[in-house]
């Protein structure tokens, strides 16, 4: 049995990577916690309630986590996933207990008492992930390791040269990058290879689960974004870094030293990959390619499953 604890912003791509974490037999979640970024945090909680009670996993425990970034001023934007972070598709409400505790301390205590290593997972900008390595710095030693998706080894999204979760909050990136876990990074040079087909879709739109018809109705607005504002085919960007966290290798990835800038008006969240390192010098192993086949299947299936 593997164990994870995920953390994101559900967001459309976060909803498709939580079914797709959710369905794998052999995983233990253990948490999931919110954070600021797609959506306000707020938003962020109640979607991760609503998608874990969609599937009938209102027993994995959500926590709400951080609000803003540790520095950088956040302003919402509904432009790529709605203002409901899920495209308007209106789930219902989860039943689920609230949690109290915030997501930071959650995760320091899930850690420590998981009964092995913990496969920890970030589909958004690292504010909680931060929080959590600042509190207790000793949760490394439950860590297998830390797998997030974010930054680029080429051109950002949100500007030229930032992707957005870090950009969203390069500071945490930063702690995060120089903290010593062990890190894998999956940035858009790999999740930009990564995109359903219309073959895809056709079956998607021919399953007859919930999850599906919820899939099918994000994706469609998600879709409709990408288009419009002439990005191309809608990327999966999140469902890449839990299949590479729960099935290494997914990924092929190179070790390498990244740097986050941080104070440059210019270029502020850019992750600046050095691959020509010695091995001992790494403090990451970066994404350089995806089976993208596989990633596409395993989400399909993994949405049929519920
Ligand atoms: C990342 O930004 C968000 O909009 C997506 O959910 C993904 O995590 C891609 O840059
Ligand atoms: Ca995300």
């Amino acid at each position: 049995m593997r164990y994870a604890i995920l953390d994101c912003d559900p967001g459309i791509d976060d909803a498709l990577a939580i079914f797709t974490l959710l369905a794998e037999p052999d995983v233990e979640v253990l948490g999931m916690c919110a954070t600021v970024g797609n959506v306000p945090v707020e938003t962020g909680y109640r979607n991760l309630r609503n998608l874990a009670a969609l599937v009938g996993r209102e027993d994995i425990p959500v926590f709400l986590g951080a609000a803003l970034p540790l520095v950088h001023p956040y302003r919402f934007d509904s432009l790529v996933h709605g203002e409901d972070g899920l495209g308007g598709a209106s789930l219902p409400e989860s039943a689920a207990p609230h949690t109290r505790e915030h997501a930071a301390l959650a995760t320091c205590r899930l850690l420590h008492d998981a009964p092995g290593k913990v496969s920890w997972i970030a589909t958004g900008p690292l504010t909680n992930v931060a929080l959590a390595l600042r509190l207790d710095p000793s949760i490394h030693e439950k860590v297998d390791r830390l797998v997030v998706m974010g930054g680029s080894t080429l051109r950002g999204n949100v500007t030229p040269a930032a992707e957005f979760n870090v950009w969203v909050d390069a500071e945490a990136w930063r702690v995060v990058a120089e903290s010593g876990i062990p890190l894998t990074m999956v940035g858009l040079n790999v999740t930009h290879q990564v995109a359903l087909t219309q073959e895809d879709y056709a079956a998607l739109r021919a399953m007859p689960g919930k999850a599906a018809k919820v899939s099918d109705r994000m994706l469609d607005y998600y879709e409709g974004v990408y288009r419009r504002e002439g990005w191309g085919e809608a990327k999966l960007h999140d469902v890449v870094a839990v299949l590479e966290a729960v099935h290494p290798g997914i990924c092929s990835t190179v070790p390498c030293h990244v740097l986050v800038e941080t104070s440059s008006p210019l270029t502020y969240g850019q992750t600046v990959v050095n691959d020509r390192i010695q091995a001992e010098d790494a403090n990451c192993d970066v994404a350089m390619g995806v089976d993208a086949a596989a990633v596409r299947k395993r989400m399909l299936s993994a949405i049929a499953s519920f």
